[in-house]
């Protein structure tokens, strides 16, 4: 049992209050990742779970078991936590081959040699690192250097593994590469790992739930395809998904069941009886304000561009069309608005050529213009 249970974690450096009554459960076998922009507090977060740093207010629990309280100025030692951390700049011990630096820690534990063997070898084996065994770290790549530090952090089969960026220093080939094999690894070991990103893509293809955290405060818990589809906030919204989302301003009214928002898109009617259906954001949803301004989220997958009329197109003139092989990005501007296409496959669209622009309904977010919180969601 691994389960992570923080609560009302409060963490100041000084006068710098750097978590903001953290709430957040790591189950079992999770793969979270924490994300957000540089100095929210990922790593602190980590060094917190680990035992490296004692928060001063609220709990933590790793496998039931309390960890740290910070009323009672209660800090477990991080030896006794049974969690792994693996730090962005691994250091590997740079006179030792790859097999000692793996099984260092198991030989200061005082395990029989023929345990050590058979452990580090089972660890290499499963990182693909076998055949550099009696390598030294500088006869080896970053990529490859990587490995082994993640080698070292599984082989004494940690309950918890922590991982804070441990992919940042690899070239983009690599990171995608060592982006699968840690996936694997996951499946594989069923350890609970949590893991620290500023790379959304890295998070939505790798976790199983991400945390995401603005200025010290936790903003959503969700899966990747829920944060994706509904994020709960603007300020998510436009942080996660490359081309960036559309933000459209608009104006928003009932009518009976539906929800009728009035912008340079023209006016859509979103069928509020559907909505209800729609899998919410577990952090909650302002109840839509008629008359004020509101904001339209719709992500570039989620606009079309033609150059016939369809039923809700609006006119828009083309500003530029990005062909990149299996996609082509398109800016079209609609009333002074820019909004940005991703289409599949290459389409051919001449500078500021006239065409038609449409949305897919179903797949927008309204949001409070004033709170920036989510106030409608899209269907998933
Ligand atoms: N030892 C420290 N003393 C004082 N302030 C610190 C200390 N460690 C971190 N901070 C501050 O706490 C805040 C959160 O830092 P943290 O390292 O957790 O951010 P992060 O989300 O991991 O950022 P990055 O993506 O840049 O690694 C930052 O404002 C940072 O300056
Ligand atoms: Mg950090």
């Amino acid at each position: 049992m691994s389960r992570i249970e923080i609560s009302k974690v409060n963490k100041y450096y000084g006068d710098v209050h750097v978590l903001k009554d953290l709430d957040l459960v790591v189950e079992d076998g999770d793969f979270m990742t924490l994300l957000g922009p540089s100095g929210c507090g990922k790593t602190t977060t980590l060094r917190v779970i680990a035992g490296l740093e004692a928060p001063q207010r609220g709990t933590l629990s790793i496998g039931g078991v309390k960890a740290a309280d910070g009323e009672v100025n209660f800090n477990m030692p991080p030896a006794k936590r049974g969690v792994n951390l693996v730090f962005q700049s691994y250091a590997l011990w740079p006179h030792m081959t790859v097999f000692e630096n793996v099984a260092f820690g198991l030989v200061i534990k005082k395990m029989a040699k023929a345990k050590i063997t058979e452990k580090v070898t089972g660890a290499l084996g499963r990182l693909h690192i076998q055949e550099f065994a009696e390598r030294y770290p500088s006869e080896l790549s970053g990529g490859q250097q990587q490995r082994v530090a993640i080698a070292r952090s599984i082989v004494s089969e940690p309950r918890v593994l922590l991982l804070d960026e441990p992919l940042s220093n690899l070239d983009a080939k690599l990171r995608i590469e060592m982006r699968s094999e840690l996936k694997r690894l996951h499946q594989e070991l069923k350890t609970t790992v949590v893991y620290v990103t500023h790379d959304q893509v890295e998070a939505l293809t790798m976790s199983t739930k991400i945390a995401v955290f603005f200025e010290g405060r936790l903003v959503q818990v969700d899966t990747p395809k829920g944060l994706y589809g509904n994020p709960v906030e603007l300020r998510v919204a436009d942080f996660i998904g490359n081309p960036k989302i559309n933000f459209v301003e608009c104006c928003c009214s009932t009518d009976g069941d539906a929800l009728v928002t009035d912008s340079v898109l023209g006016r859509m009617v979103l069928d509020r009886a559907a909505a209800r259906n729609a899998r919410f954001p577990p952090m909650g949803v302002e109840p839509v304000a008629c008359g004020v301004s509101s904001v339209l989220a719709i992500r570039p997958e989620h606009v079309h561009i033609g150059r016939v009329r369809t039923p809700g197109a609006v006119p828009c003139r083309i500003y530029s069309a990005l062909p990149a092989g299996s996609e082509t990005l398109i800016q079209a501007a609609v009333n002074g608005d820019m909004i940005m296409a991703k289409v599949i496959g290459q389409e051919e669209f001449g500078q500021d050529e006239s065409a038609w622009l449409s949305v897919q309904t179903d797949k927008l977010n309204v949001y409070d213009k004033a709170s920036g919180r989510i106030a409608l969601g899209a269907l998933s």
